[in-house]
């Protein structure tokens, strides 16, 4: 008999990540990731250096210091915490159509707020909706990995509520904001028992020590947290009112990224790769009229903002 697998997974396709380069073009603008478009900051990469005499010891395997480090930020219980190599998510529903999808069968849901890819969040009034609406036996995963650049005021996050309730659990991760992609460090905040279970399961030394040493930095390094907030809500703003002074049709979004509605979507994504620049399709999503393009640093806003309106005022329908 030859090796086989579960065919279920015969129906999903290879994660495609956001592209990097493009043929002809020594450097890209690439607004395709979601990435954190400042850099590391100085004090995680020191102390990722730190780590280069180490690299034959095995890293913590419960991350002890990062757990504790966290909890410190987040004023959360850090028994609760896992941490793992990055976290993941892919769901995108209103919260209506999940009350309505919920069963008996229903074990667990997931719920981006911020959502990718429309950038938007779900006040607090709903999220009460939704949790008022949950069976004790059905766990609901918050998924927050666009959470710290969430501005809105009617916004609260899943860490307070998953206080307030058994059956609520949150992930974060430290490669949007925290720019530590490449390094693959997140973390739950679970339930007593599913972070127990969870602790069974997990691979032992899951989280790398230069990726545990640079995440514990970067969480206490609150000056530059702030300012990287600042900055890219404050370029978010900037770039809503260039697509409102446009007339570009765009989803309102708490993230760092903003998805445009275009019936043209292919063709703009061609032109703008065209001047160096990545956004990220989302026909494989099912919606091929997105085009999500995160939010760069100001240099490569105005560069973005100049091949635009070449687009808009040459060759848009
Ligand atoms: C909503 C959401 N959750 C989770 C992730 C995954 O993040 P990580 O790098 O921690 O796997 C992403 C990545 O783009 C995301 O958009």
């Amino acid at each position: 008999m030859s090796l086989t697998y579960n065919k279920n997974l015969l129906d999903i396709d290879v994660y495609k990540p956001g592209q990097s380069s493009l043929a002809g073009f020594d450097t890209v603008i690439k607004l395709s990731s979601n990435e954190n478009p400042y850099g590391t900051s100085p004090k995680a990469l020191a102390a990722y250096k730190d780590c280069t005499d180490k690299l034959f010891k095995y890293p913590d395997g419960s991350a002890n210091d990062l757990t504790q480090t966290i909890a410190a930020h987040y004023n959360i219980d850090e028994t609760r915490i896992v941490c793992g190599a990055g976290s993941d998510n892919i769901i995108e529903l209103d919260i209506d159509q999940i009350i309505k999808a919920i069963n008996n069968k229903t074990k667990i849901i997931f719920l981006p707020t911020p959502d990718n890819p429309t950038g938007q969040y779900i006040p607090q009034e709903k999220m009460q909706k939704l949790i008022d609406a949950l069976p004790s036996h059905c766990l609901l995963v918050i998924d927050e990995a666009y959470g710290e650049y969430v501005d809105a005021p009617d916004y609260k996050s899943g860490l307070a509520f998953a206080d307030a309730y058994p059956n609520i659990a949150v992930t974060r991760t430290f490669s949007k904001l925290f720019a530590l992609a490449a390094l693959r460090v997140g973390w739950g905040y679970l339930p007593p028992i599913a972070a127990e279970a969870l602790n069974k399961i997990r691979s032992p030394f899951n989280v790398s020590m230069p990726a545990q040493q640079a995440a514990i930095a970067i969480l206490k390094d609150q000056e530059w947290i702030t300012d990287n907030i600042v900055k890219n809500n404050q370029q978010r703003q900037k770039m809503v009112d260039y697509y409102q002074l446009t007339g570009c049709r765009f989803i309102p979004s708490q993230a760092n990224f903003i998805c445009l509605i275009r019936h043209d979507a292919e063709k703009l994504n061609q032109f703008l790769r065209s001047k160096g620049i990545i956004v990220r399709m989302m026909a494989g999503n099912g919606t091929p009229e997105l085009v999500r393009i995160s939010i760069g640093s100001d240099a490569e806003n105005k560069q973005l903002q100049v091949a635009l309106s070449e687009y808009f005022t040459n060759i848009a329908p």
